[in-house]
C-alpha cells in the first residue's frame, strides 16, 4: 500500500497550483488520467479575471459576476475570490508566467468577454491555459516531494464509514484505489489529506469543448462517499465551439468578440442585438440560447462569427493559436467568417465546499470545476473559472497546512476474487454514446418535463446495466469513466427537475419564468429517497 500526506486528483490548475503550494512541507501524489497536460485548464484560451487593472474594482467585479450568475451567487463568496484576484496573478507571475503586456509599456494587456463591463482578462495571448499549465507542470516536475503518476485513475474513494459500515462513524476519508491503466493492477493508497480537483462533466454530453478527461469523477465519486452537490443543473454552454467535420471540441474564445466579433446568421445578419442589449456580448447562457432558437427555426447547422473587421496583424497577434487552427482547416479567419455552434463547457455546480475547500467529509477537499463554492451562481462569468481554481487552491493550501498530521492505519485491498474479464468492451462504448446522445437532446439548453423524465428513465436503466457489468467484470478506464458519467448524468436530471423555474444556464419550457425565490438545488445522499434514485441508493465499497 502507497502512502502519502496529500493525494491530489486531477492535474489541471486546481490540482497543480495545490501540490506547488504544499510541497514544500508535504509528501504529495498526483494522480493523472492521462498525461499532466490532459486538462481543460490546459485548454483554456481567454484567461484569468482579475482586479489588477486601475480602471477596475472589486465592485464591479462582484456586480459582474452577481449579474451573470442570475442572482444565485454567493455574494460572500464572489467578493472574497475578486478580492483574491491580484494576488492569484502575481503568484503566477512570480512562478513565471508571462502575460501579455500592453504594447506601449509593461503593464498587463487586459481583454474582455461577455458580461464583463470592463477589461480585466489578464491572458496569454489566446493560449493562457496552455502557457500557466507549462510553467505549472515544469515546477510539479522538478519538486522532489511530488510523485506523478500518470496514466492511473481512480476507483473510488475509501472512507471509514465504507469500511465499517458503522453509522456512527465520523465521515473520513481515508485514501482511494487507483487503476494502473497500462497493467489493469488495482493499487491502494493511503492518504493524509485527498484532494478532488478532477474537473468537470462536460464529457456527459455529445458535442464539448473539453478533453476526453471531463467525466464527473470528483462528483461522483464524491457523491458515492457521502458528500452533498449543489446546483447541478446549471451546465454552462459556450457559445462558440468550432462546427467542423474535422475538428472535434475546439474552442473559439469568446475574447474574439470582446474585440469586436460579431455573431451572424447564414443571411450574414447579425442577430444578437434582437436578444440582449448586450449583443454579442451579453452572458453566455443568453448568447447560447439565442443561437440555439435560431438554429432551430431555421433548420440550420451552425451559425458564423465574423471577426473580419479587424486586420489581419490584429488577428494574428491576438489569436495565434485560433488563426492558424481555422487555417489548417482553409478558413482564413482574417478573411472569412467562423461557422460556430454551442457546446457543453462547464459545470457549475459540484461538490458544496466551504471557503478553505473542505467538503462535508473529513479530510476531503474540492477544487475548482468539481466544487460548489456559491461563486458562479446560475451561470459562469467568463473567465472566473481559472481564478476561482487559484483562490481556493490557496485557501485549502493554507487549511492543510495547519491540520495535524495524520495516522497511517492499513486499508483493505480491493477485491477481485470474483470478477473475470469482460468480453463485450463494445457494451461500454454503446452506453456511453447512448447517454451522450440523449443527454444533448433532452438534457441541453432547453429543457422540458418530459424530456427530463425521459432521460430519468433511461438513465436509471444504463446504470442498472453499468453497475451489474462493474460487480462482475475486471474495471477499466472506460468502465470507471462510464460509471461516473452516468452518476453525474443522475445528479444533473435529478437537480433540472427540482427547479422548477428558468434561471441562468436552465431553462424549462414548462417553467419559462424566473421565480422570486432564490433557491440553491442541494442533493443529500443520505436522504436520497426519491423514487427516481431508489434502486441505486446503495453505497458499497467493494462491488
Ligand atoms: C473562452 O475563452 O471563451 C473561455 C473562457 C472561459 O470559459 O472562461
Amino acid at each position: 500500500m502507497l502512502n502519502f500526506d496529500v493525494v491530489i486528483i486531477g492535474s489541471g490548475l486546481a490540482g497543480l497550483s495545490t501540490a506547488l503550494k504544499l510541497a514544500d512541507k508535504k509528501k504529495i501524489a498526483i494522480i493523472s488520467k492521462r498525461q499532466l497536460i490532459d486538462s481543460s485548464s490546459h485548454w483554456a484560451q481567454g484567461g484569468i479575471a482579475s482586479t489588477s487593472s486601475s480602471e477596475d474594482s472589486v465592485d464591479k467585479h462582484v456586480s459582474d459576476t452577481l449579474a451573470a450568475g442570475a442572482d444565485l451567487c454567493d455574494e460572500q463568496v464572489v467578493r472574497f475570490v475578486s478580492e483574491h484576484s491580484p494576488a492569484a496573478i502575481q503568484w503566477l507571475q512570480n512562478i513565471g508566467v508571462d502575460f501579455t503586456k500592453q504594447a506601449t509599456n509593461n503593464l498587463l494587456h487586459f481583454t474582455q468577454e461577455g458580461g464583463h463591463t470592463v477589461r480585466r482578462i489578464a491572458h496569454v495571448a489566446d493560449t493562457t491555459g496552455k502557457a500557466v499549465q507549462s510553467v505549472l507542470i515544469q515546477k510539479v516536475l522538478a519538486h522532489p516531494n511530488i510523485r506523478i503518476f500518470e496514466d492511473h485513475i481512480v476507483v473510488d474513494l475509501i472512507t471509514n464509514k465504507k469500511i465499517d459500515l458503522s453509522e456512527t462513524a465520523k465521515n473520513e476519508c481515508l485514501g482511494m484505489y487507483v487503476l494502473e491503466n497500462f497493467s489493469g493492477k488495482v493499487n491502494t493508497i493511503r492518504s493524509g489529506v485527498t484532494i478532488l480537483a478532477s474537473g468537470g462533466a462536460s464529457k456527459v454530453y455529445l458535442y464539448t469543448t473539453n478533453p476526453d478527461v471531463s467525466t464527473g469523477d470528483g462528483m461522483a465519486m464524491a457523491w458515492r462517499a457521502g458528500c452533498r452537490l449543489a446546483n447541478m443543473e446549471f451546465i454552462q454552454f459556450h457559445p462558440t465551439c468550432l462546427f467542423h467535420p474535422k475538428e472535434k471540441s475546439f474552442l473559439i474564445s469568446e475574447a474574439l468578440r470582446g474585440e469586436g466579433a460579431v455573431l451572424k446568421l447564414p443571411n450574414n445578419k447579425p442577430f444578437m442585438h434582437l436578444y440582449d442589449a448586450r449583443g454579442d456580448l451579453a452572458p453566455r447562457d443568453i448568447v447560447a440560447r439565442a443561437i440555439d432558437y435560431e438554429m432551430k427555426k431555421r433548420g440550420i447547422e451552425c451559425v458564423y462569427l465574423d471577426i473580419t473587421h479587424r486586420t489581419k496583424s490584429f488577428i494574428m497577434d491576438h489569436f495565434p493559436t485560433i488563426y492558424e487552427r481555422c487555417l489548417k482547416l482553409n478558413i482564413d479567419i482574417s478573411k472569412e467568417q467562423i461557422p460556430v455552434v454551442p457546446a457543453a463547457h462547464y459545470s457549475c455546480g459540484g461538490v458544496i465546499t466551504k471557503l478553505n475547500g473542505e467538503t462535508d467529509i473529513k479530510n476531503l477537499y474540492a477544487i475548482g470545476e468539481v466544487a460548489y463554492t456559491g461563486l458562479h451562481g446560475a451561470n459562469r462569468l467568463a473567465s472566473n473559472s481559472l481564478l476561482e481554481c487559484l483562490v481556493f487552491a490557496e485557501q485549502a493550501a493554507q487549511n492543510i497546512l495547519a491540520q495535524p498530521g495524520h495516522c497511517k492505519s492499513d486499508l483493505p485491498q480491493w477485491d477481485e476474487s470474483r470478477v473475470t474479464d469482460a468480453d463485450e468492451e463494445v457494451l461500454i462504448t454503446h452506453t456511453w454514446n447512448e447517454l451522450r446522445r440523449f443527454m444533448w437532446n433532452y438534457v441541453g439548453i432547453v429543457r422540458t418535463n418530459k424530456r427530463l423524465s425521459r432521460a430519468m428513465h433511461r438513465i436509471n436503466m444504463l446504470r442498472d446495466e453499468v453497475q451489474e457489468f462493474y460487480q462482475n467484470f475486471r474495471i477499466s478506464n472506460n468502465l470507471i469513466e462510464l460509471r461516473n458519467l452516468l452518476q453525474v448524468a443522475q445528479l444533473i436530471v435529478e437537480s433540472a427537475i427540482e427547479r422548477k423555474e428558468s434561471r441562468g444556464l436552465h431553462y424549462s419550457r414548462d417553467f419559462p419564468n424566473k421565480s422570486a425565490e432564490k433557491k440553491i438545488t442541494v442533493l443529500t445522499p443520505d436522504n436520497f429517497n426519491g423514487e427516481r434514485f431508489k434502486k441505486n441508493k446503495k453505497l458499497t465499497l467493494v462491488r
